[in-house]
């Protein structure tokens, strides 16, 4: 029996930041910013921490399931901006929610954190060791973009998908392959240079400007539209799917031309492709969870539809999902 999605639900903070909020002091044009990535909007959020903006969509994610807080079993919390580098924030949500009887911990694997984590927390159900998994997807990178910087402000957004993870009740619906990819060598091109061990913060690292991300945009988008696209590929073959059986492709949404590459590549026109970068821009680890949020209660994502989700990161790190949705 396959562990699956049994809740899901999303929160973006209130705060609309259109294209034109960069127009105003930066060396840019919402054309640009539209042509080049699909982007036309952003949230970010004013005040709080990642953390705040995970428990709204954790709430929810709770009670459309119905669940006690003293039933839930673990805590995972995939994302690149922890509250603190420790503790984890995983015990900052346990803490805020009041979920007394949970362990938990995060999971860094920048834009394919939510793949990570979701796979975790599969194998953790599956193994008997936890009933379920509240599994937060979520990044609050308006606390690490350099706003200065044109290459990299106009490209993030803040937000939160949480999903709960517990044993399917029908053998065919829920997580079913994945394929999942890190490699290091690709670590120069996206990264966050100073504030760990290897370059503890000083006067120096944050006159340097290297507590910001460093992206080396185009390195990243070559290796983004082939890594997606070859493992969308590959778990489609793996598991017999036509183009005409992919009901969905979930994609994590950094750039709209990597997730047209990879959609070309897949055979899939685009209307069966989940977007919402033109609204929420790249919320990196929030990606995936809150698409797959805004299309279930949109009532466009039903029960039995057969999804491959798929993303690629810093790290880098990249890989795909496929899986029958059950709710
Ligand atoms: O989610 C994590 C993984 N990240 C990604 O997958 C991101 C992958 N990369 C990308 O999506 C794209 O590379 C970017 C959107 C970051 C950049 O698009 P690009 O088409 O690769 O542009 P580029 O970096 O080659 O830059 C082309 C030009 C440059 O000007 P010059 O040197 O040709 O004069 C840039 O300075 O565009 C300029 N540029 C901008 N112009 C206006 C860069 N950012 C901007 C901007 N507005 N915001």
């Amino acid at each position: 029996m396959p562990a699956t999605i049994t809740s899901i639900a999303h929160y973006f903070p209130p705060d609309v930041y259109p294209n034109s909020y960069f127009e105003q002091y930066l060396d840019t044009s919402d054309e640009w910013i539209i042509e080049r990535t699909g982007i036309r909007e952003r949230r970010f959020a004013k005040n709080g921490a990642t953390s705040d903006l995970i428990v709204p969509a954790a709430k929810l994610c709770i009670e459309r399931r119905g669940i006690e807080l003293k039933d839930i079993d673990c805590i995972i919390v995939a994302t690149v901006t922890p509250d603190y580098l420790f503790p984890a924030t995983a015990c900052v949500v346990q803490n805020k929610l009041g979920i007394p009887n949970a362990w938990g911990f995060d999971l860094s694997a920048a834009c394919s954190g939510f793949l990570f984590a979701l796979v975790t927390a599969v194998k953790l159900v599956e193994s008997g060791g936890v009933r379920n998994v509240l599994l937060c997807g979520a990044d609050k990178m308006s606390a690490i973009v350099d706003f200065d910087d044109r290459a990299q402000a106009v490209l993030f957004g803040d937000g939160a998908g949480v999903a709960l993870i517990e044993m399917s009740e029908d053998p065919e619906l829920g997580v079913l392959d994945h394929i999942l990819h890190i490699d290091g060598e690709g670590g120069k091109f996206l990264y966050q240079a100073a504030g760990g061990s290897a370059k503890p913060a000083s006067i120096e690292t944050v006159k340097n400007r290297e507590h910001y991300i460093h992206q080396e945009g185009q390195a990243v988008f070559k290796a983004a539209v082939k890594g997606m696209a070859d493992v969308s590929v590959e778990i489609m073959k793996r598991n017999n799917l036509t183009n005409d059986d992919v009901d969905w492709l979930v994609p994590h949404q950094a750039n709209l031309r990597i997730i047209s590459a990879t959609a070309d590549r897949m055979g899939l026109s685009m209307d069966k492709v989940m977007v919402n970068i033109d609204k929420y821009a790249n919320t990196t680890a929030a990606t995936i969870p809150s698409c797959l949020s805004q299309w279930w209660e949109q009532g466009k994502l039903k029960k039995g539809d057969k999804l491959v989700l798929a993303s690629f990161g810093a790290g880098f790190t990249w890989g795909a999902v496929y899986m029958k949705w059950s709710l």
